[in-house]
């Protein structure tokens, strides 16, 4: 049965077929607050019980957060999203930050429906808003202005955080990677992508204060593993990187050692190609397959996929 905390919503799976009692006092282990529970008449069923756990899915979902902006979580998403599809696996991207960066990079329109429009016409329809690019293989779920109201409408819902999660399993294309591209901020947009992803990529470039993001997003990822009992994995991704700076060689080395295995050998270093190809709504691939970042994103790809398979 799962049980929710009512003061801080935590999620529980408790075991009650040897309560024999219709009620009983629980205390929640996240705030101390305790509460009576009501088993319900009828048991659930099993199914219903492991699917609010986990979903069951054979995509990998994957966030690409830090609460930094300017660090290439849009470039990251669109360019191993493409790479990804180049190595056979079918993608679908997720827009979920109002700026809509993702999906005019992509060449889309910012007033396509986004996951906002995906609530009110009904989770089960969400296939129905995902759109092919371009580029085979290669999908998007745009975003659109009116995801500033999703925080405002629903953060107060009880689980409002798991709404992406239950969302996705309505999707009914087999896809191999859900990439979510998140926003700036550890709001609604970022706590769903968390809630629903396997596995959260965190670009960051080779900045002092960069390191401060990123033990700000293992800290959330932590409190995610508590309250969902997932595996939920993490890598850092030193993009925009600048080896001819001292400061950043330095950085990079801190960031090496502190983070180990954490980090991918491949880097994405500084390219001026990647915003010329963003001004023609491109990956970079497209642009230019011979640039460097375009084979970085490449190998990158391929690094993932061996990390994940
Ligand atoms: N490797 C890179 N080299 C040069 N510019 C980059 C690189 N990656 C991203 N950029 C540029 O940096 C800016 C911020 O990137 P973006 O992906 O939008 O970051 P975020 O989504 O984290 O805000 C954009 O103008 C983008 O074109
Ligand atoms: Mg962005």
């Amino acid at each position: 049965m799962i049980i929710t905390c009512e003061k801080c919503n935590a999620r529980y799976d408790l075991d009650v077929s040897s309560i024999r009692k219709p009620s009983f006092k629980v205390r929640c282990a996240q705030c101390n607050h305790g509460f009576t529970v009501h088993k319900p008449a009828e048991p659930e069923t099993d199914i219903s019980l492991s699917e609010a756990v986990r979903p069951d899915h054979d995509h990998l979902v994957v966030s690409i957060s830090n609460q930094k902006g300017g660090v290439a979580k849009t470039s990251t998403c669109m360019n191993l999203g493409l790479s990804l599809s180049k190595l056979g696996k079918k993608v679908l991207l997720i827009d979920f930050d109002v700026q809509a960066n993702l999906t005019t990079s992509l060449d889309l329109s910012p007033n396509l429906p986004s996951f906002f429009d995906v609530l009110n016409s009904g989770i089960e329809n969400i296939s129905r808003h995902i759109h092919e690019t371009s580029i085979p293989d290669l999908n998007i779920l745009p975003a659109n202005s009116r995801m500033a109201l999703l925080g405002k409408q629903y953060m107060h819902t009880p689980n409002f955080e798991f709404m992406l999660r239950d969302s996705l399993k309505w999707v009914n294309n087999s896809f191999d990677y859900i990439l979510i591209d998140t926003p700036p901020a550890i709001g609604y947009c970022t706590l769903n992508a968390l809630m629903a992803s396997d596995h959260v990529i965190i670009p960051t470039p080779c900045e002092y204060l960069s390191m401060h993001g990123i033990h700000k997003i293992e800290e959330i990822i932590r409190i995610v593993k508590r309250r969902t009992g997932s595996n939920i994995d993490y890598t850092i991704l030193i993009a925009m990187h600048d080896p001819r700076s001292v400061a950043s060689r330095v950085i990079f080395k801190k960031i090496g050692d502190m983070f180990k295995d954490k980090v991918f050998k491949t880097t994405i270093e500084l390219d001026e190609k990647i915003k010329e190809s963003q001004i023609l709504h491109q990956p970079v691939h497209i642009y230019d397959p011979k640039s460097s970042s375009a084979r970085q994103y490449m190998e990158l790809a391929q690094e993932f996929l061996d990390r994940t398979s």
